[in-house]
């Protein structure tokens, strides 16, 4: 049905995000913005001004439109199981907003409506498609590396007040999960995790220490991983100025570092550091949330064109976004109960 035109997208939730996620879709050459669907009727009308489409307050009529064939779920992290629950059974694609969800039970029962459903679900984590990143993967894979030692991710980010008091839902537990690491730090763990492998085990500490919010606003641990190697991560939307992101990999054969997404240490035995000669794409949220664009986010939309074409997964499938997510609750559990917390 869809093989003669572009795939349809539509937008649920029409908030800071979602303003990338339709100028990603009408960059792309394969996908049209056909509506958006907000949360009340006067937000609707709003958004429809806003993004030049039809816009629902109702989500029924919204997911009834025959043309839309992919959702796009940019409402709030704690509210990403239900609207993607309703697009799987109205048998539509889901692109969800990182992270997955804010909790195992409600991550399980999205990828699991998704499945039932046979629709595909796919998750947004741009980084990954940085190109400092793509290179560190790519000597990863090869073997360039060797064996792998030791990774560590610092997110150690600022956020003024404002941009807490201004949300209802941010560094809210129920919201947003928590605060600095699922929200902020989530990306940089997910490229930890693509590029280490699994976690065995974390021992977390997690403090709110500057804002006034339930979630934290600092943390730090110490992960094991199953292959054995160790790792480290440190987060935080308390640590002004707020500083580039950094991923150091250390393998036998050397060491890659990125920051900001790009290498800024590419030191192999054997190979000359030219071969880090890269791009910059994408920014950094150091300080300013919105301080990225919406080319990276264009990658994930195409790829999930793509993967729908070809009925392959996506770049980022459900099970690979409840690995960060999964990881980042054995922080807070193991900062609660003061002890190591084997995961799985
Ligand atoms: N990939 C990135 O770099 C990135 C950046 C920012 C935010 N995000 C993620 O995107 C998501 C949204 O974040 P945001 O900053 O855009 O939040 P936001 O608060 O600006 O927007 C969320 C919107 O969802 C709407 N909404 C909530 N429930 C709804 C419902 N049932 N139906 C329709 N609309 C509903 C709200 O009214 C609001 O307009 C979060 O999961 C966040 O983690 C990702």
């Amino acid at each position: 049905m869809t093989q003669n035109r572009p795939l349809g997208f539509g937008i649920i939730g029409t908030g800071a995000i979602a303003g990338m996620h339709a100028e990603a879709i009408n960059a792309c050459e394969d996908s049209n913005l056909i509506a958006v669907c907000s949360s009340s009727p006067e937000r609707a009308q709003k958004a429809a001004a806003k993004f030049n489409v039809p816009a629902d307050a109702d989500r029924k009529a919204f997911l009834s439109r025959k043309e839309v064939d992919v959702v796009c779920i940019c409402t709030h992290s704690g509210n990403h199981l239900e609207p993607a629950l309703e697009a799987a059974r109205a048998g539509k694609h889901v692109l969800l907003e990182k992270p997955i969800e804010v909790n195992l039970e409600r991550a399980d029962a999205l990828i699991k409506a998704c499945k039932d459903a046979g629709v595909t679900l796919g998750v947004i984590f741009q980084n990954r498609l940085k190109p400092g990143y793509l290179k560190l993967k790519e000597a990863v894979q090869s073997g360039k590396l060797g064996k792998l030692l030791m990774g560590t991710a610092a997110i150690n980010w600022y956020r003024e007040p404002s941009y807490y008091s201004s949300s209802s839902w941010k560094g809210t537990k129920e919201g947003d999960g928590g605060a600095a690491l699922i929200n902020q730090g989530v990306h940089t763990i997910d490229l930890l995790l693509d590029i280490m492998g699994d976690a065995d085990a974390v021992f977390g500490q997690v403090r709110t220490m500057v804002h006034a919010i339930e979630g934290e606003d600092t943390g730090t641990a110490i992960v094991n991983f199953k292959s054995g190697a160790l790792g480290t991560i440190t987060g935080g939307t308390s640590l002004y100025p707020g500083n580039p992101e950094r991923l150091e990999i250390y393998g036998e054969k050397g060491t890659i570092i990125l920051e900001g997404g790009k290498i800024v240490v590419y030191a192999i035995k054997g190979e000359s550091s030219d071969n880090a000669s890269q791009t910059d794409m994408g920014g950094s949220g150091a300080s300013d949330p919105m301080a990225i664009d919406y080319k990276l986010h264009q990658g994930q939309i195409k790829d999930m064109v793509e993967a729908i074409r070809k009925d392959r997964p996506p770049m980022v499938t459900g099970e690979d976004a409840r690995r960060s997510l999964e990881l980042i609750l054995g922080i807070y559990r193991s900062s609660a109960e003061n002890k190591l917390v084997k995961l799985k």
